[in-house]
């Protein structure tokens, strides 16, 4: 049952969907009104979709994602404890950050307190990773272990906070024990810090406060926008503060 997000999808309220053969919902429809408790609300979604089996579920380690229809995905946080709530934190970065980075992040068409409707975009693989950016993921993966982001994000520009880091960054590595890869590493960090796409990412986490080292492969998809591959962050709410 795909929940309605837009004007065009709230005319189909209740008509059949054709892709799943069940009818379109309204999360703010339901007869006690309680939809945003999440109790209720889990056991709502989970009611119904452990009847329908919908056709593909990805699961992190605090959420789950459905696919809602053609366009969008259906997110929803089943564990509170580890993270606190990584949707809402989502949210309040979406509405804060959308209008600068709209071309770094799904859209978010609707939502409640532990839940959203989201743009749909395809999952990135290491190999696209590399098409896009021209930075093999594995170096991404390792600079973005060694990267230290600071807590306090903003307090010093962006352009000298890269600066500094790359300097500290690169006398990191020379320390790190006899690495074969050592040339490799300090190639392609040299490249980071000049890569368009990975600099806005950079700087989407130092002004959102958000942990760089989450912006692994997992969390990093991609949309076709006027015929070119453009990355999106699909998973933005981890700040470490939980
Ligand atoms: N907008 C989207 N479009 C397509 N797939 C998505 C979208 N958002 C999330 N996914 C898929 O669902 C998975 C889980 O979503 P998300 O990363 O937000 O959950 P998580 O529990 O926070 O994961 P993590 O383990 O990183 O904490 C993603 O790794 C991705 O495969
Ligand atoms: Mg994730």
């Amino acid at each position: 049952m795909p929940v309605v997000y837009d004007e065009k999808t709230e005319r189909n309220l209740g008509k059949i969907h054709r892709g799943t053969n069940t009818p379109w919902i309204s999360p703010f429809s339901s007869e006690d009104g309680q939809i945003e408790k999440y109790d209720e609300f889990s056991r709502w979604k989970y009611g119904i979709l452990g009847t329908i089996k919908p056709k593909q579920i990805f699961s992190g380690s605090s959420k789950i994602c459905f696919i809602n229809d053609e366009n969008t995905v259906f997110k929803y946080i089943y564990d509170l404890q580890i993270f606190g709530n990584q949707i809402w934190k989502e949210i309040l970065i979406y509405k804060k950050r959308a209008k600068k980075y709209f071309d770094l992040l799904p859209k978010i068409f609707n939502y409640g307190k532990f839940w959203m409707v989201e743009e749909k975009v395809k999952i990135c693989s290491e190999s696209q990773f590399y098409l896009m950016t021209k930075i093999p993921y594995k170096e991404w993966e390792f600079f973005i272990c060694n990267m230290n982001m600071p807590k306090n994000s903003g307090k010093l520009p962006f352009n000298a906070f890269l600066k500094k880091e790359k300097r500290r960054l690169l006398k990191k590595y020379k320390n790190l024990d006899a690495d074969s890869d050592l040339k490799r590493h300090i190639k392609y960090t040299n490249k980071i810090f000049e890569n368009e796409i990975l600099l806005k990412i950079m700087e989407f986490c130092y002004f959102s406060g958000i942990l760089i080292c989450d912006m692994h492969i997992e969390n990093i998809g991609y949309k076709i926008e006027n015929g070119k591959k453009v990355i999106k962050i699909l998973d933005y709410g981890y700040d470490g503060k939980d």
